[in-house]
């Protein structure tokens, strides 16, 4: 049976674990991609597909709360070379400010279009005639092309869910030509922050001979001419479902007995991050670490508790990350701890939506201080599961929310004295403004919830208009 829309991301929404006796289960798969998509899925005729988050043949595919599922293969070697190679070793940080080095080889390249052709293929084969096909994310910027090469009937958009790097960083990349070509498969080329659109529309221009006009780029072949459309679509999280699960009433309990197991802290500081150097995890340690030196926080007055959830723990640069991390929570704990109490209560754990939403409850104060961010859906699920009103939303200048939570206190977070300024403002914040800026806060992201930006990214999809007008001879 074939599907009237299907969605193709590099993950599935759960993962594949096979228990030691052989029985498989499945789990919900990391990241904000997952967090934003299962609900659209949910409400549609769709199919998702996608790897099952661990190496070895692809099982046969199947439905999971109300979603159908189609399992794509990558072999050990395939995950060594083309999800943590050129993905999150090439990619990741180039699109990232670079912040870790990117590392480029040939053969991660080779694999990326080989995994890559096999996404298209597998789409392909689950698209309904003139169907519509939704890509996501820098995992598979091929793949609107070679779905069109093998589908001209489909109606294709491609989502990139990290940001687009500027000219001067993506020039770097040896392969920035097949790269574009393969985004200009699409009918629509999405992106969080009209800056991203703006940056992949300057690379189109530097790299190709294309004529764009208005965010339109006009494509002349293969096949017939067509144009693409690129703009912003900022992604959002299911807003109402985080409400209602932080008001019930086990959420509600959890909250107050989190707070009761860390000791009754008067202020309780959060971050919650997949384990990633591009959340700035370190530069927020160091900035508490230093209020709790300097006697601006105290124990057990105050703690911080940093969900650190384990991601791609076979890339380097992110071992070296957990090293560092761990390194200075130790330091400061050993420093500042006393029996039974300690400033810094770090986890490195992934959680389910329940207890993230009796942690978010919990806290007074949400730390997010990435150094670059696609979006951060952690900031709106704050947001969303703030029901009281009662926290502050301390957020980097460099992610995409800042350019729409207007209520926030912005940090730049390189700057270590101005982020350490503003954790205390945040503490000591008198309640009124807490409650107005919150308020101001959730009228925006219970108004901008994932089902109006699925809807807008979608319709715009509908919208475009592939065919370049034939001007009439008169
Ligand atoms: C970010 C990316 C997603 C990715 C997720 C988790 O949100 O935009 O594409 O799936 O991180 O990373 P992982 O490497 O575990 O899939």
């Amino acid at each position: 049976m074939t599907h009237p829309l299907v969605v193709v991301a590099n993950r599935l929404p759960v993962d594949l674990t096979v228990e030691p006796d052989g029985t498989p289960s499945w789990q919900r798969s990391p990241g904000g991609l997952v967090t934003a998509m299962e609900p659209v899925m949910r409400q549609a005729d769709a199919a998702w597909v996608g790897w099952p988050g661990s190496p070895g043949e692809a099982p046969e595919p199947f439905d999971a709360d109300g979603m159908h599922l189609v399992p794509v293969g990558l072999s050990a070697q395939e995950v060594a070379d083309f999800y943590e190679g050129f993905s999150n070793d090439t990619l990741w940080p180039l699109s990232h400010d670079v912040i870790s080095p990117p590392v480029y080889h040939r053969h991660w390249w080779d694999a990326y279009r080989r995994v890559n052709r096999r996404y298209a293929e597998a789409a392909a084969a689950e698209a309904s005639e003139a169907g519509t096909v939704w890509v996501h994310d820098y995992q598979l910027q091929l793949v609107p092309a070679m779905l069109r090469e093998l589908r001209p009937d489909l109606r294709i958009g491609y989502f990139h869910h990290i940001p687009f790097p500027p000219l001067e960083l993506f020039a770097q990349l040896p392969w920035r030509r097949q790269v574009i070509e393969g985004l200009l498969g699409a009918d629509l080329v999405g992106f969080q922050r009209s800056g991203d659109a703006a940056n992949f529309l300057r690379v189109v221009r530097r790299w190709t001979d294309l004529p764009v006009r208005a965010g339109t780029v006009t494509v002349a072949e293969p096949g017939p001419e067509r144009k693409v459309r690129a703009g912003s679509f900022p992604i959002s999280i299911d807003s109402q479902h985080f409400d209602e699960l932080s008001r019930s009433p086990w959420v509600r309990a959890r909250a107050a007995e989190i707070r009761a197991d860390l000791g009754s802290p008067e202020v309780l500081l959060l971050g919650v991050d997949r384990l990633d150097y591009t959340k700035g995890i370190r530069h927020r340690i160091k900035a508490v670490g230093e209020l709790f030196d300097e006697g601006r926080l105290e124990v057990p007055g105050a703690a911080l508790v940093q969900v650190a959830s384990p991601s791609r723990e076979n890339v380097e640069a992110y071992q070296q990350l957990r090293e560092d991390v761990e390194l200075a929570v130790g330091r400061i704990n050993g420093e500042h701890g006393r029996i039974g109490t300690q400033p810094i209560h770090y986890l490195h754990h992934s959680y389910p939506p329940e207890e993230m939403a009796a942690l978010y409850r919990a806290a007074d104060v949400m730390l997010v201080t990435s150094l670059r961010d696609g979006m951060n859906l952690v900031a709106k699920e704050f947001v969303a599961a703030c029901v009281d009103d009662a926290g502050v939303l301390v957020l980097s200048e460099f992610t995409g929310a800042a350019d729409e939570l207007n209520g926030a206190l912005l940090v730049n977070p390189h700057d270590i004295d101005g982020l350490k300024a503003a954790v205390e403002r945040a503490v000591t914040m008198d309640q009124r403004e807490v409650r107005s800026r919150m308020r101001r806060l959730r009228r925006r992201v219970l108004t901008d919830d994932v089902s109006r930006w699925s809807r807008s990214f979608l319709e715009a999809l509908g919208d475009v208009d592939r065919h370049v007008d034939v001007p009439s001879s008169t």
